[in-house]
């Protein structure tokens, strides 16, 4: 009993922990998809990958959508999208930006709340859902986590697509070794991490689980959905932000080699799970 009430406590504080980190970053999640030919690469592969499996038309669920990029590239390309998050300040920016990109009419809906209760819809109602940019790992505990699954598996119509993109567990390390290498002194959190994937954040990042790609595959087989593909968002060039963004900036014709190379290993396993965000692309049964 004093047990469960910790726990729900201890849930609570780490959403307002989450919540609070994204309120304070509305600006910079706005930027972050396209600050850098690094970050363009996670949001471009998405986007190739969101064209090769959306209806042509229909209405699009952007689950933990923040500030809206997604949002506003899909209603651009004609799809109606409800934008869901439970960031005020993060959906504020979006309303601002999604009338600045004069596509207000596309967007049905934006909506506060939590992707673990999407109760305000009705079980089928999208034509596709989303869920990326590691949205679905800022819930630490498994329970609520698979909760979310459900809802996001839930409000999608039989047969449509479902796009879940996470933060990968391994590219983590090599993100430490090469960005911030004196945190991996921490030897007990990074041995947690590596182990139970949670962080619980108060080093420079919020409360995040981090994926293996195998455990994000064995969730979602578990589920009435079927596997289509799995994407390693920047791929092989995970972590080399300073090197991808030389090589983009220095080397243009290099960099479209680079782009060839990079869709042509970005769905191989090992690529998948050493990147920094990858993607579960799955169709409802
Ligand atoms: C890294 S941002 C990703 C935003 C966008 N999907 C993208 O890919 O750029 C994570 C977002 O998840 C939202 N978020 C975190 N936990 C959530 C929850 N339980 N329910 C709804 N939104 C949540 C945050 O407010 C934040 O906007």
């Amino acid at each position: 009993m004093f047990q469960d009430l910790i726990f729900s406590v201890v849930i609570v504080l780490t959403r307002e922990m989450v919540r609070k980190y994204y309120n304070e970053q509305a600006q910079f999640e706005w930027r972050r998809l396209v600050q850098d030919a690094y970050h363009k690469l996670e949001f471009e592969t998405t986007l190739r990958f969101l064209k090769k499996y959306l209806p042509s038309d229909g209405l699009i669920l952007d689950a933990g959508g923040g500030p809206g990029r997604y949002t506003i590239e899909l209603a651009k390309q004609g799809y109606e999208v409800i934008l869901f998050d439970f960031s005020p300040a993060s959906l504020k920016k979006a309303g601002r930006q999604i009338r600045r990109a004069k596509v207000q009419d596309q967007v049905k809906q934006i909506t506060e709340g939590s992707i673990t209760d999407m109760g305000i819809f009705k079980d089928g109602s999208f034509d596709a859902v989303l869920c990326l940019g590691g949205t679905l790992g800022h819930i630490l505990d498994k329970i609520h986590r698979d909760q979310a699954i459900d809802e996001l598996i839930r409000v999608t119509k039989a047969r449509a697509p479902l796009f879940v993109s996470v933060i990968g567990r391994l590219a983590l390390f090599k993100a430490a070794l090469e960005s911030f290498p004196e945190e991996l002194r921490h030897k007990e959190l990074y041995l947690k991490i590596l182990e139970t994937g949670n962080y619980e954040g108060g080093h420079g990042f919020t409360a995040t689980h981090f994926f293996l790609s195998e455990e994000l595959e064995a969730i979602f087989q578990k589920k009435s959905v079927t596997i289509l593909e799995m994407v390693g968002l920047e791929g092989l060039a995970s972590t080399h932000r300073k090197k991808l963004n030389q090589l983009a900036r220095k080397y243009p014709k290099i960099w479209k080699n680079w782009q060839e190379y990079h869709y042509k290993t970005c769905t191989h396993p090992h690529v998948v799970g050493t990147s920094e965000h990858f993607m579960i692309i799955c169709q409802k049964s």
